[in-house]
């Protein structure tokens, strides 16, 4: 695993987009794993400014999204359908039809998880999954609890996540109690996971996932498993880590930043 410790949110923005650009730029047609939230916001915003001043082209890139509410319309704004096309789609050259965001509406939506599956699969899988962090420890949607082996499903959100997130609503009442969620086994699945996390109040989650034991009390402890993970955080959301670690990744080693 690879963790690097960045002054502030605009360095962990722009070395995820750094990240994320180089694999667009070596394979145009990968397919990314995208997540919504507070934290990938500075990322999105770098990449539109790299696809607007650096030809970072998205004719052919296909998207994932990690999760969705239930039961709040596409064009609600707290959607994620609405997050993302708002801070990433509506700003570069992405297709439509090469978009997927679970469908926290549809009719079956047991039917909608397994099929999101399937077309993950014929997509030949995720290249490379941005992550957030909870301060719960949940990873996507994946609430302390969730299966280290569980695929894409409908979940609840627990009390905290709910607070958490009762930022971006009117009130904790407006917050949604479901959702579609990937799940952990699928994450792992992808080519690489990139993490990111920053402010305090994500110290003991990463902590607990970076340095703590394999539980699926913490899920994005599950990380841990995986062959190719970077992990980008502020000094904040480090102070919890005893370990020693680096400020920039290996392939920039050397290289002025
Ligand atoms: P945040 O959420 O980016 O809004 O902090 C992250 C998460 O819940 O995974």
């Amino acid at each position: 695993m690879e963790v690097i410790i960045k002054e502030d949110y605009e360095e962990i923005s722009k070395l995820a987009a750094q990240i994320i650009a180089g694999i667009v730029r070596i394979n145009p047609r990968a397919v990314l794993g995208l997540a919504t939230g507070g934290t990938p916001v500075g990322c999105y915003r770098e990449l539109v400014r790299m696809h607007g001043e650096e030809d970072l082209d998205f004719s052919q890139i296909v998207t994932f999204n990690l999760d969705e509410y239930v039961g709040i319309a596409k064009d609600h704004e707290q959607s994620y359908y609405r997050f993302m096309w708002d801070n990433l789609f509506s700003h570069v050259n992405v297709v439509p039809a090469n978009v997927h965001i679970p469908d926290g509406n549809a009719e079956d939506l047991h039917v909608a998880c397994d099929e999101y599956e399937i077309e993950m699969d014929e997509h030949g899988g995720v290249d490379i999954q941005l992550l957030g962090i909870g301060s719960n420890g949940h990873l996507a949607f994946n609430e302390p609890g969730s299966s280290l082996g569980s695929r894409t499903r409908i979940k609840t959100l627990t009390e905290r996540t709910r607070q958490d997130n009762s930022r971006f609503f009117e009130n904790i009442d407006e917050v949604p109690k479901y959702c579609v969620t990937m799940g952990i086994g699928t994450i792992m699945e992808s080519g690489k996971l990139l993490l990111l996390a920053n402010g305090a109040n994500k110290a003991e989650a990463i902590a607990a996932a970076v340095e703590g034991p394999i539980t699926a009390s913490v899920p994005a402890s599950a990380i841990q498993l995986h062959p190719d993970v970077t992990v980008i955080m502020d000094r904040a959301a480090s102070s919890k880590l005893t370990r020693e670690y680096h400020s920039q990744p290996h392939f920039l080693e050397g290289e002025e930043q």
